[in-house]
């Protein structure tokens, strides 16, 4: 969901967007995860110079930068912080689709260019990993979910199939 309208998104209908992102399970309940919330078109135009895979943030009501940090991660292990800070995002994905509203992930990590802009603009120190920056706004109703349900991913040349679900069963063993 990328088409905005350009309207803008209350306190109140984010607020309830963080409280899904903070309602997601992470390893051993460390919540390793800050949230940057942004609805100032000035600030949102600056991130938006520095990612131009960002499509759709010109139009975006606000953008939320969901960050992770290793250090408070279990184990310390940056893979669970990202983990963690993956389903986070997904809950904020989902509760802003269930708001009416519209949700889409753009990137920042793996990215050492974007993340550097993103901390610059932001000022999130250097430990904090800022995952994503996630579009928020109202939608124009242009966009319609993809069909990704696939039993059978792709058939070869020699007529076998690359399945996409297994079944194991008493059968299989
Ligand atoms: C790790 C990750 C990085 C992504 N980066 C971008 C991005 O930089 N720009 C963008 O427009 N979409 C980005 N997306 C969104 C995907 O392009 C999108 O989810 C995918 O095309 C499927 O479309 P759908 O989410 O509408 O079903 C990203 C998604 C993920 C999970």
């Amino acid at each position: 969901m990328k088409s905005f309208t350009g309207a803008a998104v209350s306190p109140e209908q984010l607020d309830k967007i963080i409280r899904a992102g903070m309602a997601a399970p992470t390893a051993v309940n460390k919540q390793p995860w800050s949230f940057v919330i942004v609805t100032d078109k000035k600030k949102i135009d600056e991130l938006a110079a520095g990612l131009p895979t960002a499509r759709g943030i010109d139009k975006a009501g606000a953008v939320i930068i969901v960050c992770t940090e290793p250090n408070k991660a279990y184990l310390q292990s940056k893979d669970f912080a990202i983990i963690d800070a993956s389903l986070a995002s997904e809950n904020i994905l989902l509760a802003t689709e269930a708001m009416g509203l519209g949700g889409h992930w753009t990137a920042s990590y793996p990215y050492e260019d974007k993340m550097k802009h993103v901390r610059t603009v932001l000022g999130i120190p250097t430990g904090v990993i800022p995952l994503n920056v996630i579009l928020v706004g109202v939608p124009t109703g242009e966009d319609k979910p993809k069909e990704k349900y696939q039993r059978i991913k792709s058939i070869g040349e020699n007529g076998s199939q690359r399945n996409s679900i297994h079944f194991h069963n008493a059968k299989n063993d």
